[in-house]
């Protein structure tokens, strides 16, 4: 057991999936993986194990916002063991090359929290990257799978209602997407040096103001989380 994971040891897969929804976490135990057994639901926050075409692959909600996937990272990685982290979340599209529904990933991530000058002082930015195996595997898997994919650096960050922010500058900059988690996420894969990977779909357009609706959220969902499983089992 860790402080905020009720599993023990051995009970989680080196492969993990991180959804920030929990929900999400049973919604992709219950329809991608098999023998799917939950291992935690400490604060709703809920973990399963399972097995994708014989390869065990666990998936844990870990929340919204850099704080709250910290802690499930940290101990995923030192207290159980975790080697190939990848999250599958939403994002919002924020450049006119990403339409709503796309599947995009996260090659790097800019971000105007704090985690990086916490740890790197004032003169060093550090830049949070994805794993580029991970991250080519997945492109490869997206064109075979005949699921479009865009590739680039994505904001994270610390406020979702932010009217300070400018996103009209970040846009110029070629940002395709802003979403609160992944730059931590990144930054403790390399403090670990263990792999990661972000990928989203986009739920609402900062542009068009567009969201898709609820209901249909599940479908492109769907094809991200089999690009992920596909990526993950490698
Ligand atoms: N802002 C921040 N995070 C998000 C958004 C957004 O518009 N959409 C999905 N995650």
């Amino acid at each position: 057991m860790s402080l905020h994971i009720g599993a023990q040891a051995g009970e989680i897969a080196k492969r993990v999936l991180l959804p920030g929804d929990p929900l999400r976490a049973k919604h992709i135990a219950e329809n991608f993986l098999e023998d799917a057994k939950c291992y935690n639901e400490i604060r709703g926050a809920f973990g399963y194990t399972g097995t994708y075409k014989g390869v065990p692959v666990s998936v844990q909600g870990t929340g919204m916002g850099i704080p709250s996937i910290s802690i499930y990272v940290t101990e995923l990685i030192r207290e159980y063991g975790a080697r190939k982290l990848i999250r599958v979340g939403t994002c919002g599209a924020m450049h006119e090359n990403i339409n709503l529904r796309d599947i995009v990933i996260a090659q790097g991530t800019t971000t105007d929290s704090s985690i990086i000058r916490n740890i790197f002082g004032p003169t060093i930015n550090f830049a949070p990257l994805a794993d580029y195996e991970l991250m080519s595997k997945a492109m490869e898997v997206g064109q075979s799978l005949k699921i479009p994919t865009k590739v680039g650096n994505i904001v994270t960050v610390d406020r979702f209602y932010d009217d300070d922010i400018d996103n009209e500058k970040l846009r110029r900059y070629g940002i395709l997407a802003v979403e609160m988690e992944t730059a931590a996420l990144y930054l403790l894969a390399a403090k670990y040096r263990v792999q990661s990977l972000g990928i989203f779909t986009a739920s609402d357009h900062l542009l068009t103001k567009e969201a898709v609706p609820a209901e249909e959220r599940q479908t492109n969902f769907n094809d991200m989380i089999k690009i992920a499983l596909e990526t993950i089992i490698q």
